[in-house]
């Protein structure tokens, strides 16, 4: 697949595929200030726990040097900062990037303002290209997990669009297909926003790998149809108790899972689990603009006056998800000692 987030020298900006428009058009979102990136984000030209991390690292870079001239630059510097980790609430990797740059910038207070840049621009750019490595790291841990002949039912798109390239739920996928195993995907379309029948299919489509895109109300009766025989997701937080918040939809195909009995997988990179949110009744919730719901593409499809709910995540529970595949491995239940050991 194209690299969907590239830094472009020659416009010195971030240049983002845009993915409100595919399938059907791909068309490039230009990010030249803090405002631009802001903006990307949340009405979601970018998406994706790790792709918004990637992204929130080079907006890092370009608040630099937006407060180039501005004579008290540090203030003005965190509060763009500020602006950018508070773009979307419930991804920790928005913040996890954020905090990352500043923690490299504490090692060296004496830069001046174009020094910084200069670091920042590099560091986003390993950010970056560590986040492709982090994905095939988590291929490799859940490949196993598969069996030839599996079909994988997986929620929203946490594939190469969601990531730098590869992605999570969708990597060991990638890797079981690369050993040789004939894996086909179920792709539940994803409401509203449809990440899954427009972002999860054109990727798996355009690389080869089989997928059959379904309705996301469907799901029961292909598990109980006996045509699932793993679930993958990735997570945009998993708290350290192993609760895992994912896009809406993801805790009822846990549910359903468990009542079918098929292994329920979470994957996602180090990065997405917050050991400072001790368990998911405190992972923030994004509720977002109505119009979503209300509209399919530019089409009305409720009353005028009637109200929607549009909460964009939810939490699985830990005693649903089966494992949570990492790059340094899967993780198991009790989570909490899990997690703990990870982060020791
Ligand atoms: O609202 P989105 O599209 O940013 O939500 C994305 C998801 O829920 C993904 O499953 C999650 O971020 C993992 S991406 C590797």
């Amino acid at each position: 697949m194209t690299e969907h987030i590239q830094y472009s020298p020659e416009k010195d900006a971030l240049v983002l595929l845009d993915q409100r428009y595919l399938p059907t058009r791909e068309e490039w979102y230009v990010c030249k200030t803090v405002n631009d990136i802001c903006e990307a984000l949340v009405v979601m030209v970018v998406r994706g726990a790790p792709a918004i991390g990637v992204t929130a690292a080079y907006g890092c870079y370009l608040a630099a040097r937006e407060v180039a001239g501005v004579a008290d630059w540090k203030p003005a510097l965190a509060a763009k900062l500020e602006q950018i980790a508070s773009a979307r609430p419930t991804a920790v990797n928005l913040r996890w990037a954020v905090r990352l740059m500043q923690a490299e910038w504490s090692k060296h207070p004496e830069f001046s303002l174009d020094e910084l840049s200069a670091f920042w621009l590099a560091k986003a750019k390993i950010v970056h290209a560590e986040d492709i490595e982090t994905c095939k790291a988590i291929g490799a841990s859940g490949a196993g997990l598969l069996a030839d002949g599996d079909t994988v039912m997986t929620h929203c798109n946490a594939g190469a669009l969601a990531t730098a390239g590869y992605g999570t739920a969708l990597a060991p996928i990638r890797a079981a297909v690369a050993q040789g195993k004939k894996i086909t995907v179920i792709a539940n379309e994803t409401r509203p926003f449809l990440q899954g029948a427009r972002l999860t299919a054109y990727e798996l489509h355009k690389d080869g790998i089989p997928v059959k895109v379904a309705c996301d109300n469907a799901c029961a009766l292909l598990m109980q149809r006996g045509l699932v025989q793993k679930v993958i997701v990735g997570a945009d937080r998993i708290a350290a108790n192993g609760d895992a918040a994912n896009k809406i939809g993801t805790f009822g195909v846990a549910l359903l899972a468990k009542e079918f009995g098929i292994p329920f997988y979470v994957a996602a990179p180090v990065s997405t689990i917050d050991p400072e949110t001790a368990d998911g009744s405190l992972i923030p919730i994004e509720d977002r603009t109505p119009r979503e719901v209300t509209h399919v593409g530019s089409t009305q499809i409720t009353p005028d006056g009637v109200g929607v709910f549009n909460y964009a995540f939810d939490v699985t529970p830990n005693r649903l998800i089966h494992g949570i595949i990492t790059e340094r491995g899967v993780l198991t239940a009790p989570y909490t000692e899990a997690i703990a050991k990870l982060f020791k």
